[in-house]
């Protein structure tokens, strides 16, 4: 046996950290076993270099396993915490203006889906979007994506499906573009032109339907911008059939399927995720011990949105614990929208999982991180603080993980590290 010792070479130190958490057992993808622990690690450094970590260990062990460029930058992380950045796999951030006089309708007793069906609801936000230029509507949003970054989020998927039409949801498109050149943050495009039927095409949504398929997703492929395409499978939205076309469309021209299901209504949309191969099925907030068993193996990322139960004041939750008693990969994230949920960042998320879910403070992290990065393809890149991943971490001063849900909106964020460079500093 040799004893020939691994050099790395790195041009970015996190240097002298009080703790840092990893995931001893990662999950890996499809066909791979989930796993729920967390370790803490004390005294650590973390070097990176090009943005990829090469090295994590005991900070005195620093000098002897790594090669240090001429030029590299040290941050020091005494008395500071490392988590995985956050990764909030599912909101509909890009918007204008609010829907406050909603809010206090739903608090009287109106639902959801009657606001909508009023033309309130996802088309009052429509006609809000459709009225603003690009500009516009980038000034509306970044003071969002600022709070998501302030929380500990470095990954961050926004949709559209505020357009409904295709000039409009190409307008999103370009704004989310904008935001993607502004600001350090990975954000991920979802093409949502299946968010709601507008209110001039309701008595002729099977045509609506057509012409997403026929002339908007090509049109959005073109751009090369989204990844993935969504739609909303509920009663007064898309049926399953139309549903299946939709996500059929996309798969055609290289865009992902993701789905809107079971968040009023079970309809079928866990068996049309499974049927399509979808990467993630969110909401799941009805689903029962059927569609968890169907879930179970398929690879299909089921999110949990545990601020929209509360926000829509439902007594029922997603069954997160049902599903981790599964094996399911279960991640969590904010679904942030003008309607449905209001809570934004993810430390208030964090909490909505302990104290809604009832997830572990361990289940909690690694589903808005890991789990969430698997959401959007990336469960081998970031998510986890792991040699050969992105150096996407969340400083904290806090002495444990488990304080962030605990100091519930409470913000102890000191510094948010992307890609190997710090970007924030509170
Ligand atoms: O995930 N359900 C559909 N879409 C969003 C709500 C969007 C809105 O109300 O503006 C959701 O809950
Ligand atoms: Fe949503």
């Amino acid at each position: 046996m040799t004893n020939h010792k691994e050099i790395a070479y790195a041009d970015f130190i996190l240097h002298n950290l009080d703790s840092a958490v990893i995931y001893p057992n990662p999950y890996r993808g499809k066909g791979t076993k989930v796993g729920w622990e967390t370790k803490e690690l004390k005294k650590v450094s973390i070097a990176s270099k090009k943005g990829k970590i090469v090295w994590i260990g005991n900070s005195n062990e620093l000098s002897d396993n790594v090669k240090i460029a001429a030029n590299a930058k040290f941050y020091n992380g005494e008395g500071l915490l490392a988590v995985p950045g956050f990764v909030d796999s599912h909101t509909h951030l890009l918007y204008a203006g609010n829907r406050a006089d909603e809010f206090e309708m739903r608090v009287q007793g109106k639902t959801y889906l009657e606001i909508l069906a009023a033309g309130g609801g996802i088309l009052n936000t429509t006609n809000a979007v459709r009225s603003l230029s690009e500009e516009e509507l980038f000034i509306e949003t970044a003071n969002r994506i600022e709070l998501a970054m302030q929380s500990g989020v470095t990954t961050i998927e926004i949709k559209t499906g505020y357009g409904l039409d295709l000039k409009n949801e190409l307008k999103m498109i370009k704004v989310i573009e904008m935001l993607k050149e502004a600001y350090p943050i990975r954000i991920v495009t979802t093409f949502m032109g299946a968010h709601a039927v507008p209110a001039d095409r309701t008595n002729d949504s099977d045509s609506f339907v057509d012409e997403i398929c026929k002339e908007w997703i090509p049109a959005v492929a073109e751009t090369k911008c989204a990844v993935f395409n969504d739609v909303f499978t509920e009663k007064k939205a898309f049926s399953v059939e139309q549903s299946r076309k939709i996500l059929n469309a996309g798969l055609k021209f290289g865009l992902k399927p993701k789905i809107h299901a079971d968040e009023v209504n079970v309809l079928g949309g866990v068996d049309l995720a499974v049927e399509v191969g979808a990467v993630s099925a969110d909401h799941l907030l009805m689903t029962n011990d059927e569609g968890i068993k169907k879930l179970a193996g398929s690879g299909v990322i089921p999110t949990v949105l545990p601020g929209t139960s509360t926000y829509l004041m439902e007594s029922h939750h997603a069954p997160a614990r049902k599903m981790i008693q599964a094996g399911l990969p279960v991640a969590i994230a904010s679904d942030h929208n003008p309607g449905s949920c209001q809570f934004l960042g993810a430390n208030i998320i964090q909490s909505m999982a302990m104290l809604q879910l009832r997830m572990s403070a361990s289940e909690s992290l690694i589903a808005g991180t890991l789990h969430a990065a698997h959401a959007l393809s990336m469960g081998n890149e970031i998510g986890a603080i792991e040699v050969g991943r992105y150096m996407d971490i969340a400083l904290f001063d806090l002495e444990s993980f488990k304080q962030i849900g605990y100091h519930i909106g409470q913000n102890y964020l000191h510094d948010l590290i992307i890609n190997g460079e710090p970007v924030y500093s509170d």
